[in-house]
């Protein structure tokens, strides 16, 4: 529990949001299953050459890949309806594939179910409904931890570290709480299962620009513990500034892929997707 993690001062200062020092690590889980590490030169997950779509409609994905390294964050960035939501549900499992695969940790995951794939190590925050509003902050950390036979108490000790307002708030219902506050409440209860890859779509929809950098911030500390980040983002200017990778994806279909400085500073990629 020192001072900040990161050398620089971008973001909020604003400590009633979150508190602003670093949580130490969140620790992803060791020996969960016993899949192998990835070969040389494989990415730490990489949903490959995905194709497919809901039921039996028409392919949403279309040779789409999507990969993120070890503690690095990876954001998916596209106009709306391009299939980033798809994208990140056929990753985690939500959409049958008819074609490609997706690899965690050099073990194929493609036929596993979602529950499964959390035993695996995958956290999902979903784009719309990710928290029970009803429940209180803490009912929905445990909700989060639902596969965990084992105490998560520390787990739960290191989202609020993360997140101090919600320890404050522990007792409240969450649908109470503020729109970024709510967001941190999708994020901890994801973070609960201890996923060595947490996917997040839209983690900051709907919330004030200080609420955005805020978050983000707390994002690359989360990477920063070793989690791998694979994140939808509307606000692509900022997310991709925070990314490690980046991807723009057209119509179910990857349009430009680099490091994020790399896509932020491609003039065709400025002009058609961040508004020049
Ligand atoms: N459950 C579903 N069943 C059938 N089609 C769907 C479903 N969800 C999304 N689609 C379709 O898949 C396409 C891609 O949608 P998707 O939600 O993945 O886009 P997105 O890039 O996440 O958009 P947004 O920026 O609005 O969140 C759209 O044409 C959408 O209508
Ligand atoms: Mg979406």
């Amino acid at each position: 529990m020192s001072g900040s993690p990161y050398g620089d001062d971008r973001g909020n200062k604003d400590a009633t949001i979150t508190k602003t020092d670093g949580i130490g690590t969140m620790t992803p889980a060791e020996g969960l299953d016993n899949s192998t590490s990835p070969a040389p030169g494989q990415p730490f997950l990489i949903g490959e050459a995905m194709t497919g779509g809901y039921g039996k409609g028409a392919d949403i994905l279309h040779q789409c890949t999507i990969a993120v390294e070890k503690g690095q964050i990876a954001v998916i960035v596209g106009p709306n309806g391009a299939g980033k939501s798809t994208a990140m549900k056929a990753v985690f499992g939500m959409l049958t594939l008819r074609e490609g695969r997706v690899v965690l940790d050099g073990a194929d995951i493609s036929h596993l179910t979602p529950q499964a794939r959390v035993a695996k190590g995958m956290g999902f925050v979903p784009q719309n409904a990710n928290i029970f509003t009803s429940m209180t902050v803490e009912e929905n950390l445990e909700m989060g931890a639902f596969i965990r036979t084992d105490d998560y108490s520390d787990t739960m000790a290191q989202v609020y570290d993360l997140f101090p307002i919600l320890k404050d708030k522990r007792l409240q219902p969450a649908g109470e709480l503020s729109g970024g506050q709510r967001q941190q409440v999708a994020v901890g209860r994801a973070l609960m299962t201890q996923p060595k890859l947490l996917m997040l779509d839209e983690p900051t929809a709907g919330v004030s620009p200080i609420v955005m950098d805020e978050l983000f911030d707390r994002v690359i500390e989360v990477a920063r513990s070793g989690i791998s980040i694979l994140m939808v983002e509307q606000n692509a200017r900022q997310a991709l500034a925070i990314a490690d990778k980046g991807y723009v994806l057209v119509q179910g279909r990857n349009a430009y892929t680099d490091t994020g400085q790399a896509l932020l500073a491609d003039p065709e990629v400025r002009r058609s997707f961040l508004g020049g």
